[in-house]
């Protein structure tokens, strides 16, 4: 995983995103394309589009027709459309617009053949788009398993390993990288799981659009999200107290929110927002860091780059209070 780079532009002045098309292609220029838009202007140099995969060289396509329909994206099976006009509910961690500045930062990677096959050949099937637009069925989803929501799976070689070893439990893994996610398809169909949807986009929006307040999970994991070190971009951590109300809401009683890092500064200020949140309870007898790889975690990539470069790993158990 690359390192966090300074971030692009002023997040503060991003408009919404549009909602078609890969996320990591659909931001300002996206808005645009939208049929009647006033700000409709020369088309720009475009990203080409193979199925839900992009690639980086310029298209000569022209821009759509007013009117005309964006190219279909496959609808998660299971997820529920709103009712015209009702859309998703205010929520205390937020509405969508209010929340600009992101936890990652969008990258052009380069998909591999294989990865690209799995994303064509798996995606309609076990794909899941971060729309905010619609309300996910778990139980559908994964036969009524528990279900444990993965945050930032990059590669997904961990995220395959705890997936065959607890093919009981259901394991929504997200995140915006598209390499990633045909790496992680491809090794679900390896490896024979049927417990693990990929899906393409912010878990943020994912948990404060797509599931209802409630106890919908039995977890949620944070393995070495980007430590963002320099301090002007530490509102950039995923770990916050925003974010981890935000994910208790979303966590039945006695769900485990299990956190890890390599990066000291950030374990020590997670540790504090994690205690002091109202809603979970550390789960380590006496409190503190848990015993590093703590409760069946494999060794994630990021890990490994750690553990290479000399860091010290922590890991955090926290239980969602009754
Ligand atoms: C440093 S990498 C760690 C990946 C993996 N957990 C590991 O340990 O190897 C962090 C990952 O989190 C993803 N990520 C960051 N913020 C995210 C968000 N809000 N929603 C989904 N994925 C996110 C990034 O795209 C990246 O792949």
């Amino acid at each position: 995983m690359a390192p966090p780079r300074a971030s692009p532009g002023s997040p503060g002045r991003a408009p919404p995103r549009a909602r078609s098309g890969h996320p990591l292609r659909r931001g300002r220029d996206a808005a645009r394309f939208l049929p009647g838009c006033p700000k409709a202007g020369p088309a720009p140099r475009q990203t080409r589009k193979i199925g839900r995969i992009v690639c980086d060289e310029p298209s000569a396509q022209p821009r759509p027709a007013a009117g005309a329909m964006a190219p279909a994206v496959p609808q998660p099976r299971a997820a529920t459309m709103f009712a015209p006009g009702a859309g998703p509910q205010p929520d205390p961690a937020g509405d969508r617009h209010q929340r600009r500045i992101r936890s990652f930062q969008p990258r052009r990677s380069r998909v591999t053949q294989a990865q690209r096959q799995a994303l064509e050949r798996l995606w309609p099937r076990w794909g899941i788009e971060i729309d905010g637009l619609s309300r996910l069925d778990l139980r559908a989803l994964f036969s009524g398993r528990p279900v444990v929501l993965e945050v930032g799976f990059g590669m997904g070689e961990a995220t395959a390993e705890m997936a065959a070893a607890d093919p009981d439990t259901g394991i929504l893994a997200a995140d915006v990288h598209t390499p990633g996610q045909g790496n992680l398809l491809r090794l679900a169909e390896e490896r024979g799981l049927d417990n693990v949807r990929v899906a393409n986009g912010d878990a943020v929006l994912l948990l404060r659009e797509m599931l209802a307040p409630g106890p919908a999970l039995a977890g949620v994991r944070v393995f070495f999200p980007d430590p963002w070190p320099k301090s002007r971009h530490h509102k950039r951590r995923i770990i916050q107290p925003e974010f981890v109300e935000l994910a208790a809401s979303r966590m039945a009683p006695g769900a485990l929110l299990h956190c890890a890092t390599d990066w000291e500064p950030y374990a020590e200020r997670m540790l504090e927002v994690l205690t002091a949140s109202p809603s979970l309870r550390n789960a380590v007898p006496g409190g503190g860091f848990a015993a590093a790889r703590a409760a069946g975690r494999p060794a994630t990539r990021f890990e490994r780059q750690g553990l290479a470069k000399g860091h010290v790993v922590h890991d955090l158990l926290f239980r969602r209070l009754p």
